[in-house]
């Protein structure tokens, strides 16, 4: 079953919540993947979806810790916890094991919990450095400020 977007998951901070967005859509590619039995496309959702929640979650560190969020060194260790457990399933399968069934689960459970919880946590205090940007309405006028200029810069070092 794909993932719907329930709004439990917003942060209210639209450039998390698109990236977060961007996660569930891999999730749900993952499954369409499987579901095809197209090993080659499966491997590269994979792919494309480690390396795009790892550039996440970077992202995500460095605004918090431009935000001076308390708990970021705790957070900064469930990434590596996430990292660490997606990097045993992908060391399974370049043994030659299907393991494509049980990382999407884990990957829904563990990515949805992540962000409905820990991630919604933070909310509040990146909304108090942002102001104003985390109105949805307001971000492109916000951002022509030189206060929110951390945000493109944060894009540019951490997405291509
Ligand atoms: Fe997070």
């Amino acid at each position: 079953m794909p993932i719907v977007w329930d709004s439990k998951l917003d942060t209210g901070i639209e450039v998390i919540d698109a990236q977060h967005r961007r996660i569930v859509e891999y999730i749900n590619d993952l499954e369409i993947a499987k579901m095809k039995e197209d090993k080659r496309l499966v491997t590269d959702v994979i792919e494309q979806l480690i390396d795009y929640t790892q550039s996440h979650f970077g992202f995500e560190e460095a605004m918090l810790e431009e935000a001076g969020y308390k708990f970021l060194k705790p957070h900064k260790k469930v990434h590596e916890l996430f990292i660490k457990r997606v990097t045993e399933f992908t060391m399974r399968a370049a043994k030659g094991e299907d393991i494509a069934d049980e990382l999407h689960t884990m990957l829904t459970k563990w990515l949805l919990n992540h962000i409905a919880n820990e991630d919604r946590d933070y909310a509040e205090a990146v909304k108090q450095m942002t102001g104003a940007s985390a109105q949805p309405t307001a971000v492109a006028v916000v951002e022509k400020q030189p206060s929110q200029g951390f945000i493109s810069g944060l894009l540019g070092r951490f997405f291509r």
